[in-house]
């Protein structure tokens, strides 16, 4: 880090400003140089792992909203519809289960019960999204199974946005919150994008069993290097 920030402060401000353009940091407009290479900085150490999660939660709450916009009637656009919430809901609970809940759950106290509960929920919300991934949309109770996706996800979306993810900004520095945004976006880039309620959802079991046969040996190290992070603590 000293030596890229040695190597921005030798830049000018319109230098630091086209970087930033390019790596489509946000509000760089209104920026001092001095801002600018903390933003760099902060860009490069990896996203807050808060931060990305809340992402993905507005996202999967759009796509819930895009299935309620339309008719009752079957069709291909709400297969594709839930097809898309399937693969989100999937990698997401596969990155909060690989590197999130693990750090909180080993570098905080007190939120071992929570994590529990939020872990048999995402359990309860792959069994419905592994039936969901065999129906088409004339099945019967198609809406229907949606319907009661969505307001499990939305408990267990509003469960950690009020309880665990303010507790871990409270307790957990920046610093480790972008090494574990920087894991979490590894793991995402070779989660499985489809249900599978009956394997395991903590380590080690869920590390490997998670990660579909082709690109297990590409994953290897980034799964070592999760959980030399997932470890390493603050
Ligand atoms: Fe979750
Ligand atoms: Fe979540």
């Amino acid at each position: 880090m000293a030596d890229k920030s040695r190597r921005y402060d030798k830049m000018s401000r319109d230098e630091l400003y086209e970087l930033a353009q390019q790596r489509e940091i946000e509000g760089r407009a209104e920026l001092s140089k001095e801002e600018l290479v903390t933003a760099l900085e902060q860009e490069e150490a990896g996203p807050d792992a808060v931060q990305l999660l809340l992402r993905q939660h507005d996202e999967i709450r759009r796509l819930f909203g895009e299935f309620d916009a339309r008719s009752n009637r079957p069709s291909k656009k709400k297969e594709e519809i839930v097809r898309e919430l399937i693969t989100i809901l999937v990698k997401h609970a596969e990155i909060e289960e690989q590197v999130f809940y693990p750090a909180v759950r080993e570098e905080l106290e007190g939120l071992d019960s929570e994590i529990d509960e939020d872990l048999e929920e995402h359990h309860a919300a792959e069994l419905l999204l592994w039936e969901l991934d065999h129906l088409s949309s004339d099945a019967e109770r198609y809406d229907a199974k949606v319907t009661v996706l969505k307001e499990n996800i939305s408990h267990h979306l509003e469960e950690e946005e009020s309880e665990l993810f303010p507790e871990v900004e409270k307790q957990m520095s920046e610093e480790r919150r972008r090494e574990l945004g920087a894991a979490m976006e590894t793991v995402w880039r070779v989660a499985p994008t489809r249900p599978h309620p009956l394997t395991p959802d903590t380590p080690p079991g869920n590390v490997v069993a998670g990660i579909p046969g082709t690109v297990i040996d590409l994953t290897v190290g980034a799964v070592r290097g999760v959980k030399r992070l997932v470890r390493r603590g603050s």
